[in-house]
Parts: C-alpha cells; sequence; structure tokens
C-alpha cells in the first residue's frame, strides 16, 4: 500500500479541494454525448449491411505498410494495458475509491474514457481480417500479468509528470497513425485514430494542470520530480510487451523500431514533447527556488539540446523481425 508523506498529502487534498472536481467538469466529456466504438464500426446487429461493410473495410486496408500494422497492433496492446493503469493510479491518491472525491471520480472517468481506445483498435483490427487475434491476445494478457515499473516511485508528483507526458506522446501517435491511414486510403480507421487522439490531448490538459496547481504551492518538489522522472526517461507504458516465446521487453524494442521507421513516433517527438512540457509549465521562469530547486531547473532547461545532440548520432534498424501478430 502506498502511503503518501504528510506534505504530499496536504498538497494532494489542496489540489483536490480547490481544482479537481472543476479540471473534469472542463475536460470530461458526458457519457451520453461521447462517442463510442460502435459509431465507428459496422453494426453487427443490421444483416443487411454488416457483411458488406465488413468486406469494404478489408478492402481499405490494402494499402497499410507491414510496419503501419506492427505499429496499430501495438498501440492497441499498450491501450488495452488499461486495469494496469488505473490500478496504479488509483493506488496513489489515498482515498477511498468507491467514494465521489475528486480524486477517485477523476480516475474512475479517465479510465472510463480511455476503455473505448482499447476497445474499438481491438474490434478493428479483429475485423480486418489482417491480425492473428490469439497472438495479439495473449501479448495483450502478457503486459497485464508482466505489468511495468515506470519509476515514479508511486509519488503522485513524478506520476503526473508520466501521465502528462504520455498522454501527449500518445496523441502525437494516434494522430499519426491518422495521417498515414489516410494516405493509405483507410479513411474509416483514419476518423477512428483522430477521434482517440483527441481524447489524448484533453486527458493531457488534465494531468499538465495538476502538475501546475502543485508548481503553484510545492514549486521546489514539484521541481525536483520532473526533473528526476527527466533523468530516469519516460519509459513507454509496453516496454515490457513480449510475444509467445519472445523475452519480455524484446517484442518493445521491434515495435518502437516500426514506430520510428514510419515516423509515428520518433526520439525527435520525445524531445519535441519534453520541450513542449517545460514551456507549459514556464519552467525557464520559476524563480524563488532552493538551491536543489534551481539547478533541477537549469539541468532541464539544458536538456533538450543535450537530447538532441546524442539521437542526431542513433540510427534506426530496418525491418528484420516478423511478428506473429500479423497475419
Ligand atoms: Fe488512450
Ligand atoms: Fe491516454
Amino acid at each position: 500500500m502506498n502511503i503518501l508523506s504528510p506534505s504530499r498529502r496536504e498538497v494532494m487534498l489542496h489540489i483536490e479541494d480547490k481544482y479537481v472536481d472543476g479540471i473534469s467538469d472542463e475536460i470530461l466529456i458526458p457519457i451520453e454525448k461521447n462517442w463510442q466504438p460502435s459509431d465507428f464500426l459496422p453494426a453487427s446487429n443490421d444483416y443487411n449491411t454488416f457483411i458488406k461493410d465488413v468486406k469494404e473495410l478489408q478492402q481499405s486496408t490494402q494499402g497499410l505498410s507491414y510496419d503501419f500494422w506492427a505499429v496499430l497492433i501495438g498501440d492497441t496492446i499498450t491501450e488495452e494495458a488499461l486495469p494496469t493503469y488505473e490500478s496504479w493510479l488509483a493506488g496513489l491518491y489515498d482515498v477511498n475509491f468507491a467514494s465521489d472525491s475528486g480524486w477517485a471520480r477523476w480516475t474512475k472517468a479517465w479510465t472510463a474514457e480511455e476503455n473505448r481506445h482499447g476497445d474499438l483498435l481491438n474490434k478493428y483490427l479483429y475485423l480486418s481480417g489482417r491480425v492473428d487475434m490469439r497472438a495479439m491476445e495473449s501479448s495483450i494478457q502478457y503486459l497485464l500479468a508482466d505489468g511495468m515499473d515506470i519509476k515514479t516511485d508511486d509519488d503522485p508528483y513524478r506520476t503526473f509528470v508520466y501521465t502528462s507526458f504520455q498522454e501527449l506522446a500518445t496523441n502525437v501517435s494516434h494522430a499519426r497513425v491518422a495521417k498515414l491511414a489516410r494516405e493509405g486510403g483507410c479513411e474509416s480507421l483514419s476518423k477512428m485514430c483522430a477521434f482517440i487522439a483527441a481524447d489524448e490531448a484533453r486527458h493531457a490538459k488534465a494531468y499538465t494542470t495538476f502538475v501546475e496547481k502543485i508548481f503553484e504551492v510545492d514549486s521546489d518538489e514539484m521541481m525536483l520530480a520532473l526533473a528526476d522522472m527527466m533523468k530516469k526517461k519516460i519509459v513507454m507504458p509496453a516496454h515490457n510487451l513480449r510475444e509467445i516465446g519472445v523475452k519480455i521487453g524484446d517484442t518493445f524494442c521491434h515495435f518502437s523500431d516500426a514506430a520510428q521507421r514510419i515516423g509515428v513516433y520518433t526520439s525527435e517527438d520525445y524531445i519535441d514533447i519534453m520541450e513542449r512540457l517545460l514551456e507549459r509549465w514556464d519552467i525557464g521562469n520559476v524563480t524563488e527556488l532552493k538551491d536543489s530547486g534551481e539547478k533541477a531547473r537549469d539541468y532541464l532547461m539544458a536538456l533538450p539540446d543535450r537530447m538532441r545532440r546524442v539521437i542526431s548520432r542513433l540510427k534506426i534498424p530496418t525491418l528484420e523481425y516478423e511478428f506473429s501478430w500479423i497475419s
């Protein structure tokens, strides 16, 4: 069980008391107005159109590349590991998760919105006819059973850095998949991914606002937490991804290479997101810090350029791997 330190607990209660419900109301979409996976998929309860629509869906996927499928499947598996993310967030707040308190309400509603992403992509892949569903499902089960260590040490400050980063990263990657799908002649898939990307952008807005509010009351500690997360590097939630018979994490490396090759998510994107966050929280202008906080701020401000120099020397491997997921 995670026990918050008294000062963290005080800040979390303060944010909850003043902001969380307001942010939830502003950012979440009421369920009756929100999209659902079936808005984008052939209706299986309409006998007259279903088979024809599925055939059309399958034909529309002909122009999509091998790497594209690898990335879309990896993205789906990542979304489907949602139970891990929810249980990890639920453990953070020191509140009764069955209650209607701000943090409990936000996390449940966030999960409920996110749940539609894996649901939609999974059903799409099933209908596409291009995927070995059993192999993919095994990877989902592995990822949930293996869990993840994202190095936030159950600290809400570090966790909100992580979720801010991740929501932006998934916004970028789903939006790029949407663009590639459109270019490949797959309009319906493009629309689905664009809607998912828009959800991720809303969620990023919430998490970055939580961090902004923490900066207002505990800037030294928030700065140290941010610098610590950036020093460790933000690991991807699916870093333990594997297939049957493949070592834990190895499939993730091949998935990540595919994403780099087709430009869905690159090292350059990682640095861009870091810079967007530094700007969003106006890190360069945070003053009245203790020495350690100032050092952390200066480290952060110099980091993007330093990382750019490193990635300019990186080479992306060419395709040589066969995923068990792709038929
Ligand atoms: Fe998502
Ligand atoms: Fe998300």
